[in-house]
């Protein structure tokens, strides 16, 4: 057991005492379980033979470049069409893959395998010039010649006796000024710094702070910024993995530069990797035109939403819907958790405790109040549990290597693991939505699906010789870990639209992996109460946006014990911005709404629900916008100028779209804050004064707000007092113009499309108008600001 093992153990141990001790000692039971079928079912670690590519001997041209021969390997280069680059060691191809949205993007007939100089070879394409050296270092280069990132060879440990495959390690070089983002979703973010990041999902236990890592979902996605260009780098490896990063010093020494360096190791699995070049928001592009767009929310899961572990009955959830209503602030869902089950058993309900849960559904929807379900995927193993029966008749549940079903501890106890990357497995569990649909659900929370199973000691999940389909192919846990949470984000979501085709599916997934944004969102998991967990919330959403997955959200107020007020009204005033909204606690947490705060905090947090409610036009828009340009909601501030560099290190703000900038108040006691601008003009919504960047001020940040500026000759949709849709306008600086979309949703269904208007801005002699693209007419009523 390694160290952070250990750590994790203890934490594991000390949140399962709140459980009980019956189940503390059967996670000890389940862990040495675990530990006793591998040591059976898992090949033995040998010797292994280390290998390196050797020298170039040939390259035979493909459609969209080519394949280099190496004495010990060879190298597939392709450019797709779209400029996103293929390499792949040893002939891995693109497919199959579970991070892909379709078929594998068609080559660039336009690009071609030339000899380079010193015995090499290149593939010269529009967008990104790929040079092979003749030992095997891959340059990506920007058509000017810059180089962006340079791997280079890597290096195999193979089995003594196997042909191919083992481990793999490949060390790259980025320039010094570079900055790393992404990885999945990391507490200590956005920006990364010097560390190891391990690849492989983790429920940290407990509650995780900005030190734990890895949480929930990992991904080999890094974004690389530097001053020559932003690109995206995507091993596309689903196995566990390390991640080193060293950021890169200029003038380093002796004056000399030291460029920015990772190291990407994989305990086996293929080594093939795409890389997107080009601006911030054409890399994002690009990622969704490969990976897929991000499923749109229904528009209720753009609201405000309240959830909590332990409402205990139907009388408690109305009693805390009346508190909303009562207090004229709006609210969108409330999310049951996992005690409203029978012994927390998925897909049941406790009838003691919610008699009629289709009935307290329908007269929440009467007030526009949705109800959402966690969905745990560990299913309990009991016969006559038709969840349990059914799955053995299909032959679903997780087996070992000797073909006997998995088993493992969680919330009902002893329990089996659906097989999410089995495609029977995986519509067999999207017909139990069925029962979710007829309680009255409108969405579903997916839970410890990394998956989880407590145990006492080690790695608390399922044993690595666990056996599954892997789409047919068959494999083990150390490749299908990676992609459970994915394989049921995609049950879920293709279950649910099979099921109520008429409605959007409300997915969202505690864990998952690349291309999880075509079934739904996610959210931070169990962040701890305190302002390093404030901090970390926002870390989060930002590195998740960009990888490719828009829609996430922390528990507001923390997973734990006791916000302090102005912690929680801080905590709330950032959630107001971010897409997911929604308060959530432990069991054993303190209260969560907001009138539980005092009078003070009432007040603010209510006009944090009221400015959330009226952006709503906004979000949807950002939705629509998600799903087709792949721009996250939430922006890193240096989004469109990434060339700045004082803004790649801000982490501290945010852009909401490309019109607002929103600057948290992330500290205990503040009253002012720093804030860095990017280029442009910039309005303080609140005073609506006028700054000029790049540069930065400092602005009021009093508990009744925090600062949000918005971008000169911004269209911002808004809901008006009436509830209809009406445009902020904020003045174009003088002789200047800017614009702005609004999108709308045609229907609730997936398919339903929408209907996109597009604005221009102009500032001129002092007047401000505004036109609409292919009409005389605006159509919507204007409020110009600023
Ligand atoms: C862990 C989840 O992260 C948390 O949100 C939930 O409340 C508990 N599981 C109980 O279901």
């Amino acid at each position: 057991m390694n160290a952070g093992d250990l750590v994790r153990s203890v934490k594991w141990m000390t949140s399962l005492r709140a459980v009980g001790s019956a189940q503390g000692l059967r996670s000890v039971r389940s862990a040495w379980r675990r530990h006793r079928v591998d040591a059976v079912g898992l090949p033995r670690q040998g010797a292994a033979r280390a290998r390196v590519p050797g020298v170039a001997q040939g390259a035979d041209p493909e459609p969209g470049g080519g394949v280099v021969r190496f004495a010990r390997s060879s190298l597939r280069v392709r450019v797709a069409a779209g400029g996103a680059v293929f390499c792949g060691w040893d002939g891995a191809v693109p497919e199959p893959s579970y991070a892909l949205a379709g078929a594998c993007p068609e080559a660039d007939e336009r690009a071609v395998l030339e000899p380079d100089t010193d015995g090499g070879w290149r593939v010269v394409s529009e967008r990104v010039l790929v040079a092979v050296s003749r030992h095997g270092t891959v340059e990506v280069r920007t058509p000017g010649g810059v180089v962006l990132r340079r791997d280079l060879a890597p290096r195999w440990w193979e089995p003594a006796g196997a042909a191919a495959g083992g481990r793999w390690v490949q060390r790259s070089e980025v320039a010094a000024d570079a900055r790393f983002f992404g990885l999945g979703g990391r507490a200590s973010g956005p920006r990364l710094r010097d560390g190891v990041y391990r690849l492989w999902n983790t429920d940290p236990g407990g509650a995780f702070g900005p030190g734990d890592d890895p949480l929930y979902i990992t991904m080999p996605v890094q974004l690389v910024v530097a001053d020559a260009g932003t690109h995206l780098v995507f091993h596309d490896n689903t196995w566990d993995g390390r991640v080193t990063l060293w950021e890169g010093e200029e003038g380093a020494g002796s004056g000399h530069d030291r460029p920015g360096r990772c190291e990407t190791r994989m305990d086996g699995g293929p080594l093939r990797y795409w890389v997107m070049v080009g601006t911030p928001a054409r890399v994002l592009h690009g990622w969704a035109a490969l990976t897929g767009g991000a499923a749109l929310p229904p528009a209720w899961a753009l609201g405000y939403q309240h959830a909590r572990w332990g409402f205990g009955s139907e009388r408690e959830v109305r009693r805390v819907v009346s508190g909303y209503r009562e207090r004229g602030l709006p609210l969108s869902a409330v999310h049951l958790d996992i005690d409203h089950y029978r012994g927390h058993r998925v897909f049941t309900v406790d009838r003691e405790r919610f008699p009629d849960l289709p009935g307290l559904a329908a007269e929440l929807k009467e007030e526009g109040v949705r109800l959402v379900s966690i969905v745990d995927p560990a299913v309990k193993a009991e016969p006559g549990l038709a969840e349990y029966d059914t799955g053995v008749a299909a032959g679903v549940f997780v087996t070992d290597a000797r073909g006997r079903e998995v088993r493992g501890e969680v919330w009902p106890g002893e329990c089996v693991f659906p097989d999410f990357t089995d495609p029977k497995a995986r519509a067999w569990w999207g017909g139990l939505y069925a029962e979710r649909l007829a309680q009255g659900f409108s969405g579903v929370w997916h839970d410890m699906n990394e998956p989880v199973s407590f145990a006492a000691f080690g790695d608390p999940t399922l044993p690595r010789s666990a056996r599954h389909a892997l789409e047919g192919r068959g494999g083990d846990h150390r490749e299908a870990h990676n992609v459970y949470g994915l394989g049921m984000a995609r049950a879920g979501y293709e279950g649910l639209r099979e099921l109520r085709p008429e409605e959007r599916p409300f997915v969202f997934s505690r864990s998952g992996w690349a291309g999880m944004q075509r079934y739904g969102g996610t959210w931070s998991g169990d962040v701890a109460t305190g302002w390093p967990g404030l901090r970390a919330s926002l870390a989060l959403v930002l590195g998740l946006g960009l990888c490719g997955v828009p829609y996430s959200g922390p528990d507001v107020g923390g997973f734990t014990g006791f916000p302090s007020p102005e912690l929680y009204l801080r905590w709330f005033q950032l959630g107001a911005y971010l897409p997911l909204f929604r308060t959530h606690a432990a069991i054993s947490a303190g209260r969560r709404e907001p009138w539980e705060f005092g009078a003070e905090v009432l007040e603010h947090a209510g006009a944090a629900l009221r400015e959330r409610a009226r952006l709503l036009p906004y979000f949807v828009t950002l939705a629509h916008l998600a799903q087709r340009t792949g721009a996250p909601y939430v922006r890193p501030v240096w989004w469109r100028s990434p060339e700045d560099r004082a803004l790649r290190d801000c982490e501290d703000a945010f852009l909401l779209g490309d019109s607002l900038l929103v600057a948290p108040v992330l500290e205990l006691g503040a009253d002012q804050r720093a804030v860095r601008l990017p280029r442009g003009l910039w309005y303080d919504t609140a005073t609506g004064r006028a700054h000029e960047g790049p540069g930065q001020i400092l602005l009021d940040a009093p508990l009744s707000r925090v600062p949000v500026l918005a971008r000169a000759g911004s269209v911002i949709p808004v809901a008006g007092a009436d509830g209809e849709v009406e445009l902020e306008v904020w003045a174009p600086a003088p002789g200047r113009t800017g614009g702005g979309v609004l999108i709308r949703d045609a229907g609730a269904g997936a398919g339903a499309g929408a209907e996109v208007v597009r604005f221009t801005t102009r500032s001129r002699g002092g007047v401000v108008t505004v036109e609409r693209e292919g009409s005389r007419e605006v159509g919507y009523r204007v409020r110009v600001r600023g």
